[in-house]
């Protein structure tokens, strides 16, 4: 049986891709086990889905911690002690600072809507139509120290096509909640080709 990575996933809002990676697990076409939610937005709907799910959650408030340092510590200890290997940001409004990145280092992922390079921070959607972009997508992505900058691992887009706002939002969050869970599944469990292994080894 293949090993089973303890993720815990970081939102803030309504944890619709946390929902998506939770049902793929139920339904067998990922292959890892949420240890903790994590939220920095204690009222937010995340927090109600995990508890349907049986799901541990833990809140914290940032402006009640003295820098980003102590939270992180904070959040370290927490993580360490569920065991957790994989941060797994859904929707998750924070840059996440030298202490996670270092403690999780190339083992904190990200999903953003848009295709980057373009498009990166804050309402990515929005961004995307207001530049008369033909094309919207989602990006799932390495997080480092940037905002969205980090290495891509999967993107998927489609066409605006003169849609509004609403019809463009449902398209991404489906792309979403299809795109994330499989790409989880790849990255835990696909092994490394051997033509990949024989390509890095040239020159
Ligand atoms: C998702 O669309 C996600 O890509 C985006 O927030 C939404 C969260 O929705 N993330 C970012 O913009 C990060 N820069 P959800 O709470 O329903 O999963």
């Amino acid at each position: 049986m293949a090993t089973k990575p303890k993720i815990a996933v970081f939102a803030s809002g309504n944890g619709s891709n946390f929902q998506a990676i939770a049902d793929a697990i139920q339904e067998g076409r990922l292959n890892a086990e949420i240890a903790l939610v994590v939220t920095d937005k204690p009222e937010a709907f995340v927090v109600e889905r995990a508890r349907r799910l049986g799901i541990k959650s833990f809140s914290f408030i940032p402006a009640q911690y003295d820098s980003k340092q102590l939270y992180e510590e904070m959040l370290k200890e927490k993580l360490v002690e569920h065991k957790v290997e994989w941060l797994i940001l859904a929707g998750f409004m924070r840059l996440i600072g030298p202490v996670l990145l270092e403690a999780f280092e190339n083992r904190i992922i990200n999903i953003h809507p848009s295709v980057l390079p373009a498009f990166p921070g804050k309402d990515a959607i929005g961004q995307t139509l207001a530049s008369g972009a033909e094309r919207a997508g989602v990006t799932v992505h390495y997080v480092d120290a940037g905002m969205d900058t980090g290495s891509i691992i999967s993107q998927q887009s489609f066409p605006v096509a003169g849609r509004g706002r609403e019809a463009v939002e449902e398209e991404i969050h489906k792309l979403e909640h299809e795109l994330y869970p499989a790409t989880l599944q790849k990255l835990f469990h696909q092994p490394v080709k051997t033509k990949d292994l024989y390509d890095s080894m040239q020159g």
